[in-house]
């Protein structure tokens, strides 16, 4: 069969876009730029998209569409061996669990815009509504919801399902979150957010700092997950790779900065005497805990019905940036069990996604509904969750080994002048330009080198 192809660069660079905006640029920069120095944050963040994961992009996008196959398979077919084939199936099995972690909070996500659009906003706000939530069989009913979506996305393959839905669901994200920015910005206090924001501080800049600003830029351009790879598969010829992969990176820089002026703000205006410390530090608690407070304190001052709008408006921006991302994660694995087994796009979406439920009802059975999945296992100084455990293998610390992994077999197995003449397609002037010079250079330098210290980095912290 004919492998689907998007139908214009402009399908592919929303598809892509559509998996790099998520819930790591709309909540968790925000929150990490605020904690580490502002703007000096900011600037650190975008040389890191630029300099470091566009080339790590790039490769992906490359390989994929060189080898018109899932990761698995463009590892094998090029790698030729046993190791390489290993590290394939290690770029299958990263996406599936990571899938499974973010269909969970997807689901999270999709229950409190059920709540908000039915007015419930009190009951999100108060401290236990999360508990309470994640306890309550309706879990049962938004999973239905989610996969049910996801699953209709995917069936559509890649023209009708992934390409469709991104061309409608990533402009309206845009729209709604500039419409939002606005809102917020005329909030009162607003400007001490967007002071908070944009005032640098280069004194908080630290190694780990740095650190946890690499990890962040490369989870949230979706790369060592096979994404690139899976979706480059479906580039056509013609299409030049590399001026996507620089809008996609631009587009996620864009909403990330986007977002910082919508979330502190909004923090701000809610408590001009807040302190940094106070907001949360993961993006999970900022979503479910904090903002929840805010759009319950907005009930105050533009009524019951304008703080429902706002709160649904708000969940219905973030659950669309969460399903474009989960239609991709989900995309590696299903487009591995059609190349290497010859399964029907229905048939090994159904066998996935069956395999996923299972996972994903487990881990929110993790959450204190079943005592032994909670305290699954204890490492470093705390008991884990089988949540936690999926979250700190596979997103943590896979994640880095797999991109340093791949930046190795792009330059060393695949080779420089094949990657070079899979980015020249559709781009005359490459050849010879510095970016050509600087991605072959730095995938097969400091780039690997950079990610095996942040992995070495992650096991000492998360294990030890
Ligand atoms: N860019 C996504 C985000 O920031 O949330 C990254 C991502 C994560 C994509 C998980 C897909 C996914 F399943």
């Amino acid at each position: 069969m004919k492998r689907e192809q998007f139908s214009s660069s402009l399908g592919f660079i929303l598809a892509a876009a559509g998996s790099a905006v998520g819930i790591g640029n709309l909540v968790a920069f925000p929150v990490m730029a605020s904690k580490n120095g502002g703007a000096a944050f900011l600037i650190i963040y975008a040389f890191f998209v630029f300099f470091i994961c566009l080339p790590v992009m790039l490769a992906e996008m490359s390989l994929g569409r060189h080898t018109r196959q899932n990761p698995l398979g463009a590892y094998t077919e090029i790698g030729q061996n046993r190791a390489w084939r290993t590290v394939g199936w290690l770029s299958v099995i990263t996406p599936f669990m990571i899938g499974v972690f973010y269909l969970v909070i997807t689901v999270w996500i999709a229950g409190y815009l059920g709540k908000a659009l039915t007015g419930q906003l009190d009951q999100l706000a108060e401290p236990a509504s999360f508990d309470v939530f994640t306890n309550s069989n309706e879990l049962f009913i938004y999973m239905a919801l989610v996969v049910g979506l996801t699953f209709l996305i995917l069936q559509g393959g890649v023209k009708k399902g992934i390409e469709k839905a991104t061309t409608v669901l990533m402009p309206l994200l845009f729209v709604m979150l500039i419409a939002l920015v606005i809102y917020v910005l005329t909030l009162e206090n607003a400007m001490l957010g967007v002071k908070f924001f944009l005032v640098p501080d280069f004194s908080k800049i630290t190694g780990q700092v740095l650190n946890g600003a690499l990890a962040q830029a490369f989870f949230s351009l979706s790369l060592g997950m096979g994404i690139l790879i899976t979706y480059g598969s479906y580039i056509q010829k013609n299409n030049n790779i590399v001026t996507a992969g620089k809008m996609v990176a631009a587009l996620s820089l864009l909403v990330a900065c986007c977002s910082g002026l919508l979330i502190l703000p909004a923090a701000f205006s809610f408590n001009p005497d807040i302190e940094i410390s106070e907001l949360s530090e993961s993006s999970i608690g900022m979503i479910f805990m904090f903002l929840p407070k805010i759009f319950l304190a907005l009930q105050a001052d533009i009524g019951y019905f304008g703080a429902s709008f706002i709160a649904s408006f708000f969940f219905l921006l973030v659950f669309f940036a969460a399903m474009t991302s989960l239609v991709s994660i989900i995309e590696v694995p299903v487009a591995s069990l059609m190349d290497g087994k010859g399964l029907s796009r229905r048939k090994a979406l159904y066998s996935l996604g069956g395999a996923m439920i299972v996972l994903a009802v487990i881990s929110a059975l993790s959450f204190g509904r079943i005592e032994w999945l909670s305290n699954i296992m204890s490492y470093g100084d705390n008991t884990k969750s089988f949540f936690n455990l999926i979250n700190d293998m596979f997103y943590e610390t896979i994640l880095p080994l797999n991109g340093l992994l791949l930046c190795l077999f792009v330059i060393y197995r695949w080779k420089k002048h094949n990657l070079d003449a899979e980015m020249s397609q559709g781009n005359d002037s490459f050849a010879g330009s510095f970016l050509q010079k600087y991605v072959n250079f730095s995938l097969g330098t400091f780039i690997p080198a950079i990610l095996a210290i942040i992995f070495v980095n992650t096991v000492l912290t998360i294990y030890f």
